[in-house]
């Protein structure tokens, strides 16, 4: 090397190490290892979850936020004492969950307010040793997931509202932590611990759901999260887990699906999804079914069966899974009204899942009429507004045969210069009206 060039090297690696720490440092490359891919492709091909938020909160009967008004952490803590599910049954929990046709479980194992669901030895502040209760409500729907053969994700919260060591940021300033007790490392320590826990006790699990890392400002490079290290952790515990983080921005390596919050991939009516590329990996909706993701006692205002149903629809049509919410109730039961719902739900799947399950987004994209999805060389029209009367095909669309999926009643249609023009029959009702293609 010249003495030019060697000066400019020693220029450069001087100037990299004065670099602050990257925003996260999870740069770098990651090779998914083969079971972690076939995981993914399993995945997408369910398109149908549930979502459990369920904590101590629920008691409240106000979200799960409820502690982040300002109220004390000590004193919100005392709730522990009184939690007593009497009525929980993981049993009922995840025949009702089959029964709506969803195809895994995303459950709260920690939510913000710091409460862990099961029993772990990081902290007493667990379902087992901080509840009269004391049973481990997610090994036993582990067990249950694993006897009825539906998969089991767990949400997990990057921040934390009670514990000291974890470094105030945006929400959750007036719980009454000791601000000088903030210690990330201790933090980290900690948050690998009960990681390791939950991949190690609880049989094989499905994706890790990271939420809340939004709360320090990492997009301007001044937190280091590590999670390079973290994620790490997680694929060498369980190569197969996905990796998913709710942090509303594009992936980062490491991460296996993408995950949009109250908004369908590429649109931003709820204001979260600004900053995201809709990238490569499986995407992932979540939304709630009334407005809340945890327990609200006030809001009995739950979606229909069909718009939910219409909503599921428009995921699949864009290659996307639904996670949608359900908040049990503080005695342990999922409320009637969403149960109500879901069985509806199921009921329209029993019939239709062939058109939503293990199907692509579809060569016709989200129109005012509806949808599409597609399976091999089956394409079906999803027509979500019963008022259609046409629905226009693009020109590369080499239709072959066109008829009902219901009953297989041929569907008249024409062939224009420029485009196919399918001719709907007058009456559409329910949700979804579908018309399959065979297409060359
Ligand atoms: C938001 C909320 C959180 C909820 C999550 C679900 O990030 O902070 O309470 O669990 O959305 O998507």
């Amino acid at each position: 090397m010249n003495r030019k060039k060697s000066i400019l090297l020693s220029a450069l690696l001087l100037a990299s190490s004065l670099v602050p720490a990257s925003a996260n440092s999870n740069e770098g490359t990651y090779t998914p290892a083969p079971e972690n891919l076939e995981a993914r492709r399993q995945f997408s091909a369910n398109r149908f979850g549930i979502f459990i938020h369920w904590g101590i909160y629920s008691m409240f009967g106000q979200g799960e936020w409820y502690l982040n008004n300002n109220i004390n952490a000590e004193e919100y803590a005392k709730a522990a004492r009184g939690f007593y599910p009497a009525d929980f049954d993981a049993e009922k929990w995840v025949s009702a969950i089959k029964r709506s046709g969803a195809r895994y479980i995303t459950i709260t194992s920690r939510h913000h307010d710091g409460f862990s669901m099961w029993d772990t030895e990081q902290s007493a502040y667990n379902i087992v040793d901080g509840t009269p209760f004391g049973r481990d409500i997610l090994k036993e729907l582990a067990d249950e997931c694993h006897k009825q053969g539906i998969t089991l994700n767990f949400y997990y919260s990057h921040l934390d509202w009670t514990r000291d060591d974890y470094p105030i940021a945006m929400t959750g300033q007036n719980t009454g932590r000791d601000r000088s007790k903030a210690d990330f490392d201790s933090y980290y320590r900690f948050m690998n611990a009960q990681l390791r826990e939950l991949l190690t006790n609880y049989g094989p699990i499905g994706a890790i759901w990271f939420d809340g890392m939004w709360d320090q400002d990492f997009k301007g490079g001044n937190f280091d999260w590590r999670l390079g290290e973290q994620y790490d952790l997680i694929h060498s515990l369980q190569p197969a887990c996905l990796i998913g983080n709710n942090h509303h921005v594009t992936p980062f390596p490491g991460e296996d699906i993408q995950i949009f919050e109250r908004d369908l991939p590429g649109q931003n009516t709820a204001g979260w999804n600004g900053d995201s590329e809709i990238s490569q990996l499986p995407l992932e909706t979540c939304n709630t079914m009334n407005g809340m993701w945890g327990y609200q006692i006030s809001d009995q205002n739950y979606k229909s069966s069909d718009e939910l149903i219409r909503y599921l629809v428009k995921a699949a049509g864009m290659g996307a899974n639904l996670l949608l919410n359900v908040g049990p109730q503080p005695n342990g039961e999922l409320p009637a009204a969403a149960i109500e719902q879901l069985t509806k739900m199921g009921d329209w799947l029993e019939v239709n899942g062939e058109t939503i399950y293990d199907t692509q987004a579809g060569p016709i994209e989200e129109q005012e009429w509806g949808t599409s999805t597609q399976r091999g060389k089956r394409v079906f029209v999803h027509i979500l507004n019963p008022e259609t009367r046409e629905v226009t095909l693009p020109a590369g669309l080499k239709l072959k045969k066109a008829f009902t999926f219901a009953d297989k009643t041929p569907v008249r249609f024409t062939r224009g210069k420029d485009a196919t023009t399918l001719h709907l029959p007058e009456a559409t009702p329910g949700p979804d009206f579908i018309v399959e293609l065979e297409t060359k």
